[in-house]
């Protein structure tokens, strides 16, 4: 076993991440003394010249982030089962040269669902906010644990029919526009935005009008930064319980770190640093 890693993240923009804290108290909490995590800011146009040039040469892996996760796919020589399922990638690792593509986004999600609160998976009605990428990484990993059924509303009607279709090989889906998604919220378990809406620095927006909201739904926002958005804040007013983002970072981070160290990484000292740096 490597007594040092070399990793990083690769996207545009990357500078607002902080996934380097995470992944220091992790190098730390794991005795991997030496090893480093990197941020590197890739334009779309510029990714295959940099993997050819430039991001191999010291890296054991990377992260990858907004807008890569799709383009990648065309650059690896392996992609495992459940990044060709999300037809998306997060996470790679080079063994050797050859650079194999993992996704980690769905499963860390449904980690952090699972540890945060106490819910039947198979028993949700799920209703999700929006269909890119981590759309995709989420209602995956969920139809695939069995929940009951999947709406989807998304601002590009067109997105959500194709999502719909990709994960009606595992549950009910469906689509909904404006005219109808309240009728169907009221009728859902489970809300998750995937969207970016309600991010800081624009946390005063909400991704649907929360008057669409009740007291029977279990409200989950993949934003972490802030914490609570005005989503969820809405949320727990009205009585929902509320659930954010911060896990799934964490728990994606993790399983990643398993993948290029085999080793089991320390969640509660890589949540705790993640906590401190958005306080700083
Ligand atoms: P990610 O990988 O983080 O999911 P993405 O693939 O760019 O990023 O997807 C962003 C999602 O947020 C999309 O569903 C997008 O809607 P469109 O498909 O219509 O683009 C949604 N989104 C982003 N900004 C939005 C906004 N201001 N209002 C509504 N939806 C928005």
């Amino acid at each position: 076993m490597k007594q040092s890693y070399h990793l990083g993240l690769i996207g545009f923009p990357v500078g607002h991440s902080r996934s380097p804290q995470m992944m220091k108290a992790a190098f730390e909490g794991m005795g991997l003394y030496g090893s480093t995590y990197q941020s590197l800011s890739i334009q779309r146009e510029d990714l295959e010249k940099e993997w050819k040039v430039r991001l191999w040469e010291q890296w054991d892996g990377c992260n990858v982030t907004i807008p890569h996760k799709v383009a990648v796919l065309d650059l690896l020589d392996e992609i495992d089962e459940t990044a060709k399922e999300i037809e998306a990638v997060n996470t790679i690792v080079n063994i050797d040269g050859k650079k194999i593509g993992y996704n980690t986004d769905g499963e860390g999600y449904l980690r952090s669902l699972e540890e945060e609160l106490s819910l039947d998976i198979t028993k949700q009605r799920v209703f999700i906010v929006g269909a890119g990428g981590a759309a995709r990484a989420v209602a995956t990993v969920l139809a695939k644990a069995g929940v009951t059924s999947i709406t989807f509303y998304n601002r590009t009607t067109s997105k959500a029919e194709q999502l719909a279709r990709h994960v009606s090989r595992w549950t009910d889906s469906q689509i909904v526009t404006q005219v109808d998604a309240w009728e169907a919220i009221q009728t859902s378990t489970l809300l998750v935005n995937t969207t970016s809406v309600g991010m800081a620095p624009n946390s005063e927006c909400t991704p649907i009008p929360v008057q669409w909201l009740h007291d029977g739904l279990i409200v989950s926002d993949l934003i972490y930064n802030p914490r609570k958005t005005k989503l969820l804040t809405y949320a727990e007013e009205m009585g929902c319980q509320i659930h954010n983002g911060l896990g799934m970072l964490v728990h994606q981070a993790a399983i990643a770190l398993k993948i290029w160290t085999g080793m089991d990484a320390p969640v509660v000292t890589m949540r705790d640093a993640l906590e401190k740096s958005l306080k700083e």
